[in-house]
């Protein structure tokens, strides 16, 4: 296998409206972020995956850029930026920017020529259409609710078409310009010196449009739109260029937002020429939706179904190339909930949760606040929420006959902004993220008990633990086995237990987790000897292999 830099990275997302703010506006900014670099430092990491930051109206806080290469003044300035890029280098950080190129703000000059002028060459910058039978195009859903359509005016019967929100119109990438436009664009950046980029759902930028009326999948009457936009034949032509033109020429590290199918992945992740480093998957993340995207509707998913998740990924992308793993990001609710069972949710299963992540093949992404074990937050009504896809939920789910409360309750298993309150530093004021009165987002009120700098004072902290395992990735005496190493399915994975390997020639790493509040009884090879981590403070391995794992007790066992 091929030794990459950032297969030998532990990566930190950071959602900037959350992370720290530094002048007292109750919203995260990047000089917050330069602040906490020595915070980052500690933990271990060395890449920063920042959420975006560029100008923007903020219809879905960010991912609706208005203009690709300034910085929105809630951050700071561009100067802020360039400072961040260079104090991160200083130690030994490199920063990954967020790649939102499937669509732009409504508020981008770009569309703004387009509206204002239909002759104009922006007008083909985006999809119009017009309309049939005094209705849009078709009946697509956007992935925010309502028509995938929006129209122009008042008068006219034309329509343009916003996969996400309608302030976010989607681009149209058959327009040759409009690619090299986007092209210069990368380029700008990765010239500053970023490690690279994460890339925004990038499998919706090849359309396939057909006017009509579908047979609906919901309530709605809508239907859902990825089976026209996404991942459609045509769509690797332009990715390939993409990389040639830009990452490829930077030695780049590039995650792709991009639920690949298995058949597909060679040609995305593929060892040295795929089109990006690396691609999320989505199949243990959204194991507790429906099929049909409702998250609203909780489904009843079981342990061995996320065993058969986690190992099927593992299996057919280390086959393919190169993954990225993560258990939280902004568009989750925290992992701990969605997981654990409210009971159980303790330090310990908190513990068993990181080393069940952090042993896996892959490059990992840890979202800010995983390390301190934040958690969901109950908010009192649905005006609490800011995300937008939330507002959306909670109306489908009230159409669909659930009560408020009903509603509520999927929000605060569910909501994307579970995971976007603030970034929970000390037990002052606001958790010590802002000096505000009031926060852009509520802070989560078990800021005094869940906390970095509380956590920073205690060795059998939550963070302490993922201190140990970001560095025995990253430079522990196992290194080269957690990061190259095959993985391999363990027989001890029964029931409720999931127990896999790591190996590379003669040695050998197991990993075995018992995914409940019951005793577990499993057989361990005697090969495995070494205790080398574990989340109970006393461990106690007969010779022979009979192991009795206690409630959601994690074990990293050696062969050495
Ligand atoms: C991605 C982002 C999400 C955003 C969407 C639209 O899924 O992760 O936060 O809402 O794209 O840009
Ligand atoms: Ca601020």
């Amino acid at each position: 296998m091929k030794k990459k830099w950032w297969k030998e990275a532990v990566v930190y997302q950071i959602y900037p409206k959350s992370f720290q703010d530094s002048n007292g506006d109750g919203i995260g900014d990047i000089r917050g972020i330069i602040n906490r670099l020595d915070y980052l430092e500690n933990l271990g990491v060395n890449v920063l995956w920042l959420c975006p930051v560029f100008k923007s109206p903020m219809d879905d806080n960010g991912y609706d850029i208005s203009d690709y290469y300034h910085v929105d003044p809630m951050f700071g300035t561009d100067e802020d930026l360039d400072e961040l890029i260079e104090e991160a280098g200083k130690r030994g950080i490199k920063l990954l920017m967020d790649l939102v190129i499937n669509h732009t703000s409504d508020e981008h000059e770009w569309f703004q020529a387009a509206l204002k002028d239909k002759h104009s060459k922006y007008r083909d910058y985006y999809v119009f259409r017009e309309g049939i039978e005094d209705g849009p195009p078709n009946n697509w859903r956007s992935y925010f609710g309502g028509s995938a359509w929006e129209k122009v005016g008042d008068d006219s019967n034309t329509y343009y078409l916003h996969a996400f929100s309608k302030k976010q119109p989607d681009l149209n990438w058959e327009n040759e310009e409009v690619r090299e436009e986007l092209y210069k664009m990368v380029n700008y950046w990765l010239e500053k010196g970023l490690g690279g980029f994460r890339i925004d759902a990038i499998l919706n930028i090849k359309k396939k449009i057909e006017s009509g009326r579908f047979e609906p999948d919901g309530e709605d009457g809508y239907v859902f739109i990825g089976n026209w936009i996404l991942n459609q034949p045509g769509i690797g032509e332009w990715l390939n260029e993409l990389n040639e033109r830009t990452f490829k020429l930077h030695n780049s590290m590039t995650v792709a937002e991009a639920n690949v199918p298995d058949y597909l992945l060679p040609k995305y992740i593929g060892d040295g020429n795929g089109y990006f480093s690396m691609v999320f998957d989505f199949a243990h993340s959204d194991i507790d939706v429906p099929e049909t995207g409702e998250w609203y509707k909780q489904y009843n998913w079981t342990v061995p179904e996320l065993r058969d998740a986690l190992f099927n990924c593992q299996l057919v992308t280390q086959k393919a190339g190169w993954g990225a793993t993560y258990f939280e990001n902004h568009d989750h609710p925290r992992s701990i909930n969605k997981y654990i069972p409210e009971d159980y949710i303790s330090k310990t299963s908190k513990k068993m949760l990181g080393t069940l992540f952090m042993f896996l093949q892959g490059t990992p992404f840890v979202y800010q606040g995983q390390e301190l074990g934040m958690t969901n937050i109950p908010m009192d009504s649905i005006e609490d929420y800011d995300d937008i896809a939330t507002h959306d939920q909670y109306n489908r789910a009230l159409l669909s006959g659930f009560s408020e409360e009903k509603a509520l309750e999927g929000m605060f298993r569910r909501s994307r902004d579970n995971s976007r309150t603030p970034m929970q530093w000390d037990a002052s004021k606001n958790g010590g993220f802002s000096k505000a009165d009031t926060t852009w987002l509520k802070v989560n009120p078990n800021y005094k008990e869940i906390n970095a700098a509380e956590e920073e004072d205690n060795d059998q902290s939550v963070l302490a633990f993922y201190q140990e395992l970001i560095s025995m990735r990253r430079k522990g005496k196992y290194k080269e086995t957690i990061v190259y190493g095959e993985f391999v399915p363990d027989n001890a994975s029964e029931g409720n237990v999931i127990a896999y390997q790591r190996q590379l020639d003669d040695e050998k790493i197991l990993i075995v987790v018992n995914f409940d509040n019951q005793l577990a009884e499993v057989n361990v090879s005697p090969l495995f000897s070494e205790v080398v981590m574990n989340n109970y403070e006393d461990v106690k391995l007969e010779k022979g292999g009979r192991v009795t794992l206690r409630p959601y007790e994690s074990l990293v066992l050696a062969n050495f």
